[in-house]
């Protein structure tokens, strides 16, 4: 008999994960980009010329730089903040990381420990929600409109805390096409948020991976650009949703006490170099362009989905048009449970997020779900809505 490696493993592990078995027919779930709107040929001409120039260096670890990450990339970075989210940066101040996921993973890490709080906002990215439960740090959640963060329920939520004698180690946002709702912060409402982490002395983390996705095409300012040098505020972005999710390119923007112990705690050796040097050759001359037409094809398969949304569920399904990205966020009516769903849904070949996973209040997020437009065709998305549909009536009766 072979031996049994489980017999060795510690204890408090999350369950194991089960063996892929590829995509379903209609797979809403997920951040995945438009397959014809990544930039490939540019990607490999990119490719060629930073390794004809510069390719000698990769015998180093970290390219014989910085373990900051590839210079060039940290001054695109720097730069594109600056002339398209009036953000003024030093590259000095960027790190590279493998995509935004170890951006999170390396804020947590300076500032949380069990038993601490923090606050996000009701709807929320799901890989936070998760990375912050398996810390055993205690969330609460603020009030979300179409302008994004309720200034007024945060006061609320802060002053309740601060009653309790407890301050949130961050405030957690995702300003500029909120994940999952679509919507982006107005510029009034990240003045408010500043203010009031200011005055209870609470860290910002500002979480900005869609951000260069906005179908009108032009971003507010960054919060962290709007605190102007207050040390406020720690920023990260990725370039998974600008270009693509498979080449693990984030970034974290701080001052140096947070970016100097991040460092320390960043032991990987050094985030993939091949992939920085072709994201900053290829993004130094074409990103602009790129975008410009990624948020056009995100905009048009955003349009279907929503037709097929009204037409299939009716009055059953509200939900604002996002404003960019990648996501709907759909409410139904009170008493239906979307985690419900899941499994009909699957029989159907069907997938999509229900609401719970992304949401603070279970509540909240019961009759709540989130579907990806990035991906699916316009086939998919048609066929796809219809059939999910067909399972929500045979369901809900
Ligand atoms: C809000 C948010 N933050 C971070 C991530 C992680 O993205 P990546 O690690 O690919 O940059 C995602 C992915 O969907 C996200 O939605």
């Amino acid at each position: 008999m072979s031996f049994d490696i489980t017999g060795s493993f510690r204890s408090g592990l999350p369950s194991a994960q089960s063996q892929w078995n590829g995509y379903p027919p209609y797979s809403f779930v997920g951040g995945h980009n438009d397959a014809d709107a990544v930039p490939f040929g540019g990607l490999s001409e990119a490719a060629t010329f930073v390794l004809r120039r510069e390719g000698s260096s990769l015998a180093s670890y970290n390219l014989g730089g910085s373990p900051q990450g590839y210079l060039a990339l940290r001054e695109f970075v720097a730069s594109a903040l600056d002339s398209r989210a009036a953000t003024p940066t030093d590259p000095e101040e960027v790190l590279i990381t493998s995509g935004s996921l170890q951006a999170l993973e390396l804020v947590n890490s300076v500032l949380l420990e069990p038993g601490d709080c923090v606050i996000v906002e009701e709807a929320t990215y799901g890989g936070t929600l998760s990375r912050l439960a398996a810390l055993g740090v205690e969330v609460f959640g603020v009030a979300l409109d179409s302008d994004g963060i309720r200034s007024d329920h945060l006061a609320e939520v802060l002053a309740d805390l601060a009653v309790k004698g407890r301050r949130p180690k961050y405030i957690y946002t995702i300003p500029t096409v909120q994940n999952p709702t679509g919507s982006v912060m107005t510029v009034e409402r990240r003045l408010e948020l500043l203010v009031l982490a200011r005055e209870y002395g609470v860290a910002i983390f500002e979480d900005d991976c869609y951000a260069d996705l906005v179908f009108s095409g032009s971003r507010p300012p960054t919060i962290r650009g709007l605190d102007n040098g207050g040390g406020q505020v720690v920023y990260c972005g990725s370039f998974s949703k600008s270009i693509a999710p498979s080449l693990r390119v984030g970034y974290l923007v701080a001052d140096w006490p947070m970016t100097s112990q991040m460092l320390s705690l960043k032991t990987d050796a050094g985030s993939g170099a091949l992939e920085q040097m072709v994201v900053a050759e290829y993004a130094s001359t074409h990103f602009d362009e790129h975008v410009t037409h990624l948020c056009s094809v995100l905009k048009s398969k955003c349009n279907l989905m929503a037709d097929a949304i009204r037409r299939d569920f009716g009055d059953d399904a509200s939900f604002d048009m996002p404003k960019g990205g990648i996501f709907i966020w759909v409410t139904f009516p009170e008493g239906v449970d979307t985690a419900a769903l899941v499994a009909p849904a699957g029989a159907a070949g069907v997938e999509f997020n229900a609401g719970a996973g992304w949401s603070v209040d279970p509540v909240y997020g019961a009759r709540r779900m989130r579907l990806c437009f990035g991906h699916p065709s316009a086939e998919t998305i048609d066929e796809g809505i219809a059939a999910l549909a067909d399972v929500y009536r045979t369901v809900t009766g």
